[in-house]
């Protein structure tokens, strides 16, 4: 049990307004933290490309939250990505996992450099803090967004509002496979696709009680392929059926992956929240971003519900519109939003999303990076405003 530390009589506090000012005696710490502005420590990678120009604006937004809402953030920058690597040779120091995990949440931007093998990068800085955090979760929202051009026609923003609940952390990501006899030609070459009971179990606990928590229809829909892939999917389906068991409020329902994009584009109004496999959600996850008007509004979160979790805007470093101040930062700034709300800074979190409606509403003329109406910086501005006002 925590003893309660005491602040004496007379003591002068920066916080004057509370209770504890007119208290007689004493009062005990544990009062006192409920008054006390919480701090977040955030952790930040720019990374490559855009990356850190997004990442720029995500955090003046973070910081007009701050002010507005109540809260600190004590944000620490890494250097993480391409140039990193190929000055030093060094990806990730090995103490890193260690850092990282003394922070509330990670924030990045993009990884992947234009003078650098592609598979480098991605898997030994990006791939690897999904795995060695354990961020099992991969929370995708698929949201259009009022007054942004829809590539599908008649669709509405109360169309496009889904959400894609991504294994993380298993599946073909693994690395399991290798090559017989290479560069042969009778070579062989696996890659096998891993699903443990446990991985799959508590992605799809996870779905469900996302379901639950958003109750917009109620709806849990499970990706998969159970016609071909007739051992991963069958697991996944016996476990989702089984969890569901658990959850009487929420629909089940199953769709096979290549059907899935049929229906993303002709009724994705069907959809609530979608639960899939790591390659299967990185697939949808596109097509996704693309019926909510492009990667630049495409944001995610990478979550260890147990542990440090990590927000990124779904799109890449962009290198050909590195720093000439046109890439849309909004992906970048919502991901911040999906941030505060898992920091538990829901209200403030309301008001990133709102601000950004706003902006589609009324501002912007176009997703595209160089064809905004505006610059990256100016769009960040607008939004700190916004959120802070
Ligand atoms: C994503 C990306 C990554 C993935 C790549 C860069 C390794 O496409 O976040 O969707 O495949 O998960
Ligand atoms: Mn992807």
């Amino acid at each position: 049990m925590k003893s309660p530390a005491v602040l004496p009589q007379g003591s002068s506090f920066w916080y004057t307004n509370c209770h504890f000012a007119r208290t007689p005696d004493m009062v005990t710490l544990e009062k006192l933290e409920d008054y006390m502005p919480k701090t977040y420590k955030v952790a930040v990678i720019g990374g490559d490309g855009t990356g850190p120009e997004v990442v720029a604006e995500g955090m003046k937004v973070l910081d007009a939250a701050s002010g507005k809402f109540g809260f600190k953030l004590d944000s620490t920058y890494f250097d993480f990505g391409g140039d990193r690597y190929l000055k030093t040779g060094e990806l990730l120091p090995e103490s890193i996992f260690d850092d990282l995990r003394k922070f509330n949440a990670i924030y990045l931007g993009a990884i992947g450099h234009p003078d650098v093998k592609p598979g480098i990068l991605e898997k030994e800085i990006l791939l690897r803090m999904r795995f060695e955090l354990d961020q099992y979760i991969n929370l995708r929202p698929v949201k259009l967004f009022p007054g942004v051009d829809c590539p599908l026609k008649d669709k509405k923003p109360e169309d496009i509002d889904f959400v894609v609940v991504r294994e993380n952390t298993e599946g073909l990501y693994t690395g399991a496979g290798g090559f017989l006899r290479k560069g042969t030609p009778d070579e062989i070459a696996t890659q096998v696709s891993v699903n443990t009971r446990k991985g799959v179990e508590r992605c799809i606990r996870y779905a469900f009680e996302y379901t639950k928590k958003r109750n917009k229809s109620n709806k849990l829909t499970l990706c998969g392929k159970t016609n071909v892939l007739t051992y991963a999917f069958d697991l996944w389906e016996r476990t989702f059926y089984e969890v569901g068991k658990a959850y009487p409020g929420i629909k089940t329902d199953y769709a096979h992956v290549d059907a899935i994009t049929m229906w993303f584009v002709k009724n994705p109004e069907w959809f609530d929240v979608i639960v899939t496999d790591n390659l299967f959600g990185d697939i949808i996850t596109d097509l996704g971003a693309m019926i909510q008007g492009g990667l630049g509004i495409a944001a995610g979160g990478n979550i260890n519900p147990e542990g440090v979790s990590m927000f990124e805007p779904m799109g890449g470093s962009a290198p050909k519109y590195k720093g000439q101040n046109v890439i849309n930062p909004l992906a970048a700034i919502l991901a911040a939003g999906m941030m505060l709300d898992y920091l538990g800074e829901s209200k403030a979190a309301n008001a990133v999303e709102k601000s950004v409606t706003e902006l589609t509403t009324t501002k912007i003329k176009s997703l595209a990076a160089g064809k905004m109406g505006y610059s990256t910086t100016e769009i960040g501005d607008m939004i700190a405003h916004m959120v802070g006002r």
